[in-house]
């Protein structure tokens, strides 16, 4: 039971050589989010008293690109090891309190886990480790004979024998606050590498009485740490494999479970199919029957029941009803609402516009600023001439009307219900309802023309 005050220290000075990058490690994305911010959403639903941020190289850029009320920043100046990042927390930490670190390259960790880790934490120094197949660079646990954690013993300061050892730590514990203060005080460096480890506080706590109690890692993804863009490329596999898992789960048919990426939140309804090489971004609602097709890009949308997405569509800031049938190669940008029963076919555009239901932009258009009608049909090649190079203006175009191929809209301008533009036309003034309007030079034919020839020389 915890009733302590919780304090959270996420460490995330350190330079983050083996990206071979200009960008702070813990600012690479995973599924299209800030490594720490990650870290940062599982420490608030913890909900903490504080969420300490170390912060060193590229510190700044870190805080302008992830400030959030909840956090306070503590920068520290050298990297001089783990032990000596929670160190620069301190002043900040409830002396009452519990402390948890997490580390700012770990952006997979669990909430649930570190609840767990919390139970003993009250009074004990609480530690989460791991079983790696492979556990070359991670400190190892070592364990006296009664089976209980004795010490940690980092890489490169271990024995052959040490390094056989698979348990390793994850990084990431938690302890009375006012034990942590009396340990980093008392940390030397000398090992092998001329740090203060944070790791060193284990056999003090086994030493002092306070105990060591151990949780072990559902899985060695939950803590894995991002070094490389080979991990950053592998955690976020996990990511979307996990993602793709819970689609499915809820009854969602993915054609490929491989190749879909889901960069943000997904709600899906009953019998939704997508097919490969989609990628869904930020909030994203999928109603009921609606189905997908390949390499679509969908972002921040809500589609209705039954819609059909063809392939190579794009989606951004836009709503579509029911029952309709977008693309291929179709693209609804911000301010898009499609009522009900729209069909918008390929080579469209579409931005900030009402179109009402049952209307139809199959072929070639560009609609932007508009209010569309219902059963309005509008013919392959249309455009509003929405922007006179400083202003927008509106089109505004009523029930059932016909606008003919190729027509330019030049807005602010009105189509009436039920008018009918001939083909080819440049509109300027308002369309009366019910009638023909059409704006184009008479077809003329001139008799003996000929086509050039090719000159002789
Ligand atoms: C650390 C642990 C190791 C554990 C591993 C798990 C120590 C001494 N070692 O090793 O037992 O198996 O994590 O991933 O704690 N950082 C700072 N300031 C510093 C140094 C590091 O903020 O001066 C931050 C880094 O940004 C990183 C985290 O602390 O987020 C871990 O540092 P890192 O150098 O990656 O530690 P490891 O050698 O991986
Ligand atoms: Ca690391």
């Amino acid at each position: 039971m915890v009733t302590s005050k919780l304090n959270v220290v996420i460490l995330a000075a350190g330079k983050g050589t083996r990206m071979h990058s200009d960008l702070p490690k813990v600012l690479h994305e995973v599924a299209g989010r800030a490594i720490l911010s990650h870290v940062i959403d599982c420490a608030e639903q913890l909900s903490p008293d504080r969420i300490v941020v170390v912060y060193g190289f590229g510190g700044e850029r870190v805080r302008e690109t992830l400030a959030r009320p909840c956090l306070e920043w503590v920068r520290q100046a050298e990297q001089l090891g783990t032990g000596h990042a929670v160190q620069q927390a301190l002043p900040l930490l409830d002396e009452d309190s519990i402390t948890l670190v997490l580390l700012g390259d770990v952006p997979l960790l669990k909430a649930r886990t570190c609840k767990t880790l919390l139970k003993h934490a009250g009074k004990h120094l609480s530690l989460l480790t791991v079983e790696k197949h492979d556990p070359t660079g991670y400190g190892r646990i070592l364990r006296g004979p009664d089976g209980l954690v004795r010490a940690i013993v980092e890489q490169k300061d271990a024995s052959d024998e040490e390094r056989t050892i698979r348990e390793v730590n994850s990084g990431i514990m938690a302890m009375p606050t006012r034990h942590l203060v009396a340990w980093l005080g008392r940390l030397r460096n000398e090992n092998a590498q001329g740090e203060y480890y944070l790791t060193d506080t284990i056999a003090m706590a086994v030493q002092d009485g306070t105990g060591v109690v151990s949780e072990l890692a559902s899985d060695e993804w939950e803590v894995a740490g991002i070094n490389s863009k080979r991990d950053l490329a592998d955690v976020e596999r996990q990511y979307q494999q996990a993602e793709a898992l819970r689609l499915m789960q809820a009854g969602v048919t993915l054609r490929d479970p491989a190749r879909i990426d889901v960069r943000g939140t997904l709600k899906t309804g009953r019998d939704v199919t997508i097919d490969v090489g989609c990628i869904f971004e930020g909030n994203v609602e999928i109603a009921d029957h609606v189905s997908i097709g390949a390499y679509c890009i969908i972002r921040d949308a809500v589609l209705g029941e039954g819609t059909v997405i063809a392939p190579y569509s794009h989606i951004d800031g836009a709503s579509v009803g029911s029952h309709s049938r977008i693309g291929p190669y179709a693209r609804l940008r911000p301010g898009t609402e499609l009522v009900e029963e729209a069909h918008i076919g390929n080579f469209v555009e579409i931005k900030n516009s009402r179109i009402d239901v049952g209307s139809k932009i199959n072929h070639l258009s560009y609609v932007g600023d508009s209010t569309v009608g219902r059963d309005v049909n509008i013919g392959a090649g249309t455009i509003t001439c929405n922007y006179d190079g400083v202003n927008k203006h509106r089109t505004i175009i009523g029930d059932r009307a016909f606008i003919g191929s190729d027509t330019q809209l030049v807005a602010p301008v009105t189509v009436e219900a039920g008018a009918t533009i001939g083909a080819g036309s440049t509109i300027t003034k308002d369309a009366a309802a019910d009638t023909l309007t059409l704006s184009r030079s008479k077809q003329i034919t001139i008799p003996g023309w000929k086509r050039p020839e090719k000159k002789k020389d």
